[in-house]
C-alpha cells in the first residue's frame, strides 16, 4: 500500500473491512467488561486523521460512537487515549472527536474522556496508558500502522503483562519480503518488531509460501511477547497483496467474540479466511453459513489421533483456541461426518458429552473432506 501523503486519503475496502471488525468486536466487549468494570480504556498508537475523503469515519470515530451506545445502557466510563505522529492529523482529529462529541447527548459526553497526543506510538502511547493508570484495567489497544514492522516487540511484551490488555495489530508482510532481503535498516526493524530473527527464514522459503510464513512467524511473536490466544484476519488489498489485522488476547471469551465479529464482517468487502492449520489451504469466502471442510479435516486429524475418542465439548474448545471456526459450527459438523461414515459416535445423539471415535471400517474417510 503507498503510505499517503495527504491529511486525509480515500477510505479503501479493506479499511472498510476493518472498521466493520472493530465495531462488530468492540460492542461485545464493551459490554462485557462494562457489566464489570467501572471504566474500559480504548487505546490507538496509529490514531490517524480521523475521518477520510468521502466523510466516512476513521477507527477513534467508530470506537467513540460504540461507547457512546455502550454508556447509554449502563451508568459507567470509556477513556480513549489516541497517539498520530503527524501534526496536521492530529488536528483534524481533534475536530472529528468535537463532532463526534456534538453528536452525543451532555450526559453520556460527561462519562467519556478523550486524550489526544502528538507523538510516536512508542513510548509516548506506554508513557500515557501508565501515567493515566489505564494499565491493569481494562484495556483494547489498537495499533494501526500502515503495516511496516513499526511496532516494537517490546512494546507488545509490556502490555502483555496486564491480564486484561487485549491488542489488535495490522501486518503487511509485503513491506518485508520487498525490502528486508538487502541487509540494511529494514532488516534491524523486522527484528525488533519480530523480537528475534526467526522470521529471516522468509528468505529461503518459494515465493508462494513467503506471505503465510511471516504471518506464521508474527503470529508466534505475539504469543511469544504474552498473548496466548492469538487470531488472524486476511485481508487483500488493491495490488492483490495480503493483509492481515492480528489480535492478542489472553482470555478465551475474547477470542469467541472476535470469531464472532470476524465472521460477521460484511462479505462484500473481499475478505477471505485461510486456516493455518489446513494443510490444502482452502480460502473460505466469508459467507453466513461458511463451509466447514477444512475444519473436518482439522477435526478428524485430531479424532483419528485419539483411540479412545474425544468429547465434542473438547472438539468445540480445540475449534475455538485454534482454528478460525466457531464452536457453534461442531456439532453439525459431526453429524455430517457420521452420516458420511468418517467418525462414529457413542450416544448417536451429537451433544458436548458425546464421544467422537474414528469410524472403524474408515469408509469415506478422507472421501468426504
Ligand atoms: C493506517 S493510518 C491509521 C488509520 C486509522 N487507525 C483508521 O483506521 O482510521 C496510520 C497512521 O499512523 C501515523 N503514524 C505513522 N507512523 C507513526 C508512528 N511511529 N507513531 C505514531 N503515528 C504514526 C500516520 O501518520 C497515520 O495517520
Amino acid at each position: 500500500m503507498a503510505v499517503p501523503r495527504a491529511v486525509v486519503w480515500p477510505r479503501d475496502p479493506h479499511t472498510a473491512a476493518k472498521h466493520d471488525l472493530l465495531k462488530k468486536y468492540l460492542q461485545p466487549w464493551a459490554r462485557i467488561l462494562l457489566t464489570h468494570h467501572d471504566s474500559v480504556t480504548y487505546a490507538e498508537g496509529f490514531a490517524g486523521p480521523g475521518v477520510y475523503i468521502g466523510g466516512e469515519p476513521g477507527s477513534p470515530v467508530v470506537a467513540h460512537r460504540v461507547f457512546a451506545e455502550a454508556l447509554q445502557q449502563r451508568p459507567k466510563g470509556a477513556r480513549m487515549v489516541l497517539v498520530e505522529e503527524d501534526a496536521r492529523r492530529v488536528q483534524k482529529l481533534q475536530h472529528q472527536l468535537v463532532l463526534a462529541r456534538e453528536h452525543t447527548p451532555d450526559e453520556i459526553s460527561a462519562r467519556m474522556q478523550t486524550e489526544l497526543h502528538t507523538g510516536t506510538c512508542h513510548p509516548t502511547l506506554l508513557d500515557r496508558l501508565r501515567s493515566g493508570g489505564h494499565l491493569g484495567k481494562p484495556l483494547f489497544v489498537l495499533l494501526d500502522s500502515y503495516g511496516g514492522p513499526d511496532i516494537p516487540f517490546s512494546l507488545l511484551q509490556q502490555l502483555a503483562q496486564f491480564q486484561r490488555t487485549e491488542v489488535m495489530l495490522t501486518f503487511v508482510p509485503n513491506f518485508l519480503t520487498r525490502f528486508a532481503e538487502k541487509n540494511d535498516g529494514h532488516r534491524a526493524a523486522g527484528d525488533a518488531a519480530f523480537g528475534g530473527t526467526d522470521w529471516h527464514g522468509v528468505f529461503t522459503q518459494p515465493a508462494a509460501r513467503k506471505f503465510a510464513y511471516l504471518r506464521d512467524r508474527y503470529r508466534e511473536s505475539i504469543k511469544r511477547a504474552g498473548f496466548p490466544h492469538t487470531l488472524y484476519f486476511e485481508m487483500v488489498d488493491e495490488g492483490g497483496h495480503p493483509l492481515y489485522l492480528l489480535y492478542g488476547t489472553r482470555h478465551a471469551l475474547g477470542v469467541e467474540k472476535m470469531k464472532d465479529a470476524m465472521w460477521s464482517v460484511d462479505p462484500a468487502y473481499g475478505v477471505q479466511y485461510r486456516d493455518p492449520r489446513d494443510v490444502q489451504q482452502q480460502a473460505l469466502d466469508l459467507e453466513f453459513e461458511p463451509n466447514t471442510d477444512p475444519l473436518g479435516r482439522m477435526l478428524l486429524e485430531v479424532i483419528v489421533g485419539s483411540p479412545g475418542g474425544q468429547l465434542v465439548e473438547d472438539l468445540q474448545q480445540y475449534t475455538l483456541l485454534e482454528t478460525v471456526y466457531r464452536p457453534a459450527q461442531v456439532i453439525s459438523l459431526i453429524e455430517r461426518m457420521r452420516d458420511g461414515k468418517a467418525v462414529a459416535t457413542e450416544p448417536r445423539r451429537i451433544t458436548k458429552k458425546t464421544r467422537v471415535f474414528p469410524y472403524a471400517e474408515k469408509p469415506g474417510q478422507g472421501e468426504l473432506f
